[in-house]
């Protein structure tokens, strides 16, 4: 029998659509839910404890939807609420996200590593955690970003506010060395074209979209729960304006999308 229960997949707003698409290459014949939580962004500036209640809520709603497993999409959730889910549904395959500290200090030839991130996510005992365990002698410099989330939310990824904000937060990584930049914010993947018109073409951006969606496939298959369609949906829900998400899907998404209200 095929798996027809779909995947939930969240984000503090817009960003996890960066994760989303990759899960959608990478797993065509699954349903998924995606849910923004657009009425209480940015989580970057929130307490761990506001965020671990948001998505206790949104992972509630997802389950009674009938998730059959769950994609934090975010990397400021992960910090804050990944080990409090996963302790609240045992039986629920979560996949989290984090900034991609490990491939960058192997890709580094520099020794110097930037990491493009939110406060909330810099600050994180799992972020330090992550440091101490991966970082070794590469030297990793940290740049938190305000204000840039609220830009791709508004679908701005290349007018002058976002292009002022971003040469603002690469130009200290680029003047210490730093080869390799790590998108540690899902939001941050759809300010690529822009990075690459801002900073010299031999620096690498990593980002773990798509390192999350082929380990999405491992625990599904693992579990014997991946879906075979063909009769998927995608469905698109917001606890924000539906207007604004539905505004700025074909910039972020590629096509007009309907959007269904999330009130919890
Ligand atoms: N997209 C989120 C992340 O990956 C956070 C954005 C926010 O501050 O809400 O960290």
């Amino acid at each position: 029998m095929a798996d027809v229960a779909p995947i939930g997949v969240f984000d503090s707003g817009v960003g996890g659509l960066s994760v989303l698409r990759e899960i959608r290459a990478q797993l065509p014949n699954e349903s998924l839910i995606y849910l923004a939580d657009c009425g209480h962004i940015p989580y970057g500036e929130k307490t761990p404890d506001y965020i671990r209640e948001r998505c206790r809520a949104i992972a509630d709603f997802l389950l009674v939807r009938g998730a059959k497993a769950l994609v934090l999409a975010c990397n400021t959730a992960t910090a804050a609420a990944a080990a409090d889910l996963r302790e609240l549904y045992p039986q629920v395959p979560i996949v989290a996200m984090e900034p991609a500290v490990k491939p960058a200090a192997e890709a580094t030839r520099s020794g110097v590593v930037g990491v493009l991130a939110t406060t909330g996510t810099l600050k994180s005992a799992r972020f330090a955690a992550l440091l101490d365990r991966f970082a070794g002698d590469v030297r990793v410099i940290t740049q938190p970003c305000p204000g840039l989330v609220e830009r791709i939310e508004a679908g701005d990824l290349n007018g002058p506010q976002t292009r002022a904000l971003l040469g603002r937060y690469v130009e200290p990584l680029l003047a210490e060395g730093c080869d390799t930049l790590i998108l540690g914010c899902t939001h941050y993947p759809f300010l690529r074209p822009l990075l690459r018109e801002l900073i010299p073409e031999d620096i690498s951006l990593i980002d773990t979209g798509a390192a999350v969606a082929r380990q999405l496939e491992r625990l599904l298959q693992a579990r014997g729960l991946l879906g075979e369609g063909p009769a998927v949906r995608t469905e698109f829900w917001t606890s924000g304006p539906v207007e604004g998400l539905e505004k700025v899907m074909p910039v972020l998404w590629g096509s007009d999308e309907p959007v269904n209200s999330f009130s919890g």
